[in-house]
């Protein structure tokens, strides 16, 4: 009865799995930070993809952890096409063309000093930032990438993609702005795990990201990006800015994802782990993103909650 009355539902049709890779020797290195969440190198990668599939996970969002050795700057290696990420999304477009691939547009792992934009004068300069994200953008497409998603927070960053891709032959290419992205402490764990902490500096990515205060200006950033050529928008972290969810679904009617960052699923689950929280608490965190509106949920743990699902 109570299934039968149920108003909404979680299935592993809703879930992407986020994934971090490394050029590394070993096939994956645990990151100690997010139990259960490993650093893959290829080869690792592609059997990691092949275990999504069978699980009923259909969308996986790559992140890169750079050497520090590659990383300057200007963040040059970002525009390399044999970097890691370019590789990644080419072998996995050979191997299983079917899974829906999600490259982050943004400078951090590949910048000395760890933010998403060029540090000029101390100060992120916006305008400097943006032909950088084109072009890195661009080089994602031509990588295979289904979904190009700029999470760096620059004004404008999503008309000039959408210029981009599309004088140069990537129409059906999807953009998913990041348009709702806060200063949060909740990124702590990845920052471990693509090593863009070290040189943060005063920690603070407050310039560009927005402040926890605020939901009218999550709705007017929305609205920008709409206008500049999103096909989907996001709002990030997830469980505590779930309100924020709700405003923006009743307001624009737009494909809307929510992020269950890094620290929501460590705080899940270690306390699961230690037996202090029963394991359902990760179905419900992600079945209550649902409820407040979101189209489908970037977490950590989508490829262990959708076999739960469909056992
Ligand atoms: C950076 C980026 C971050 C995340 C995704 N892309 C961190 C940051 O802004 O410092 C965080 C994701 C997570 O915490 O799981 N462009």
């Amino acid at each position: 009865m109570r299934d039968l009355v149920a108003e909404n539902k979680l299935s592993s049709d809703d879930l992407i799995q986020p994934i971090f890779i490394a050029d590394q020797k070993e096939m994956n290195i645990e990151i100690p930070s997010m139990p259960g969440i490993f650093r893959h190198s290829l080869d690792s990668l592609y059997s990691e993809t092949e275990a999504l599939l069978n699980a009923g996970v259909k969308s996986m969002a790559i992140f890169p952890a750079i050497g520090p050795d590659k990383k300057n700057a200007e963040a040059s290696h970002a525009f390399d096409k044999d970097n890691i990420v370019c590789r990644a999304l080419e072998g996995i477009k050979q191997r299983f063309p079917e899974i829906v691939t999600i490259a982050d547009v943004a400078l951090d792992p590949y910048t000395d000093h760890g933010h998403d934009g060029l540090l000029i004068d101390e100060k992120i300069d916006n305008d400097q930032t943006l032909n950088l994200l084109s072009k890195q953008a661009l080089l994602l497409a031509e990588a295979g990438a289904d979904i190009i998603a700029p999470s760096d927070m620059m004004d404008g960053r999503v008309k000039i993609i959408r210029d981009a891709l599309e004088t140069n032959q990537f129409k059906d290419t999807v953009i998913l702005s990041y348009a709702a992205k806060y200063a949060s402490s909740f990124y702590g764990p990845f920052r471990d795990a693509v090593g863009s902490a070290a040189n943060l500096g005063k920690g603070s990515k407050e310039t560009y990201q927005m402040n926890f205060a605020n939901t009218q200006e999550a709705m007017h950033e929305v609205a920008m990006d709409i206008q500049e050529g999103a096909d989907v928008v996001m709002v990030k972290p997830g469980t505590a800015y779930l309100d924020v969810v709700q405003k923006i679904k009743s307001e624009f009617q737009i494909p809307t994802f929510v992020y269950q960052v890094s620290g929501e699923y460590s705080m899940l689950t270690l306390s699961i782990e230690k037996g202090w929280l029963d394991k359902n608490v990760m179905i419900e965190s992600l079945l209550c993103c649902k409820r407040a509106g979101a189209d489908a949920i970037l977490t950590y743990a989508a490829k262990q909650i959708a076999s739960e699902l469909n056992s």
